[in-house]
């Protein structure tokens, strides 16, 4: 037997293979493709104080190695969530981590809060990469003060694995990193997409309505790689490897660089059953390696 289990702060998962959040649904949608039960975990899509109607379309672009997005969290806002999705993911016995949006750090505590007094999760991960209306439109998670601020809101809310998802469009994502680690952070997730930008050379036009958006799949693995590689050395937290994983190897690439779980997003759009597929996968992996447990590839990285 393999113990493919990992542990993120207090949450235990029956093994690293997570959905990274806005390609997965609420994880209903996917119940008729895989057993949602033998994944490690599934992160919902953005959940906001108020429903969102995202973006005006065109939203999504494909490039020649992955596809960029301004969806803009669409989503039905928290009591919708509440009534509509929550006791459907209570049925569940794989973990829940919601994902959670909001444009000042009083919207974040109250969607936790409202959830948490609705049954709650097993966890959340907080989408630090939006604009924070209240200082003046910056990104909370391009500084690390603000990052701090939100991660110390939140942790006073609730005593479930908080994970705060880091963007990689900073000078310094250590530095972030290190401040959501010391207001009590559980774990880190790295990353979000890129941002980048299509023009369509007939209309001379952007090819998404918002100019640029964010660019995600398999050509921002190595960028990925890079930040994981720098987030692992700086903290002592678990981090979840996101970024372009479409098959087995980039698992193993996100485990033996340090990364404690992984995250799997645009591949969902390609093969709805990939996640369960690289349960499976690397399950038999470590069973063909005489691996017995995870730790003894985590991290393994020789440099
Ligand atoms: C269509 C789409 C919607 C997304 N929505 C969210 C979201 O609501 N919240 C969030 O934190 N990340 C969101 N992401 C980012 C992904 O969770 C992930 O971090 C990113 O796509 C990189 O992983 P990938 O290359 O495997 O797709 C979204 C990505 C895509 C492609």
């Amino acid at each position: 037997m393999v113990d493919l289990s990992v542990k993120l702060g207090n949450l235990v998962l029956s093994n690293p293979i997570l959905t990274a959040s806005g390609t997965f649904g609420s994880g209903e949608e996917f119940a008729g493709f895989i057993d949602l039960n033998k994944l490690g975990g599934i992160v919902t899509k953005a959940v906001t104080r108020e429903p969102r109607i995202g973006n005006p379309y065109p939203r999504i672009a494909e490039t020649l190695a992955g596809m960029l997005n301004s969806i803009g969290l669409a989503n039905p806002g928290v009591e919708k969530f509440i009534t509509q999705k929550l006791p459907f993911l209570h049925s569940l016995k794989t973990k829940v981590i919601v994902n959670v949006a909001a444009k000042t750090i009083d919207d974040f505590a109250h969607v936790i809060r409202r959830i948490e007094s609705s049954g709650g999760v097993d966890g959340y991960e907080l989408n630090v990469s939006c604009p924070n209306v209240k200082e003046g439109g910056i990104a909370f998670g391009t500084d690390p003060r603000i990052t701090g601020k939100i991660t110390a809101a939140v942790r006073k809310i609730t005593a479930k694995c908080l994970i705060v998802k880091l963007t990689p469009n900073v000078t310094s994502i250590s530095t972030i990193a290190r401040a959501a680690e010391s207001e009590g952070a559980d774990a880190l997730s790295v990353m979000n997409t890129l941002v980048g930008m299509a023009v369509d050379i007939h209309s001379r036009r952007p090819k998404l309505s918002t100019i640029t958006g964010g660019l995600s799949g398999p050509a921002v693995k190595p960028v990925a790689i890079a930040r994981v590689y720098e987030v692992v050395n700086a903290v002592q937290i678990p981090v979840i490897g996101i970024g372009g994983i479409m098959g087995l190897e980039d698992v193993l690439e996100f485990l033996i660089t340090g990364a404690s779980a992984i995250q799997v997003g645009t591949a969902n759009f390609i093969n709805p059953a990939i996640s369960e597929e690289l349960a499976a996968n690397l399950e038999n992996y470590c069973l063909s390696h005489h691996i017995k447990t995870l730790q003894d590839i985590i991290g393994n990285l020789q440099t």
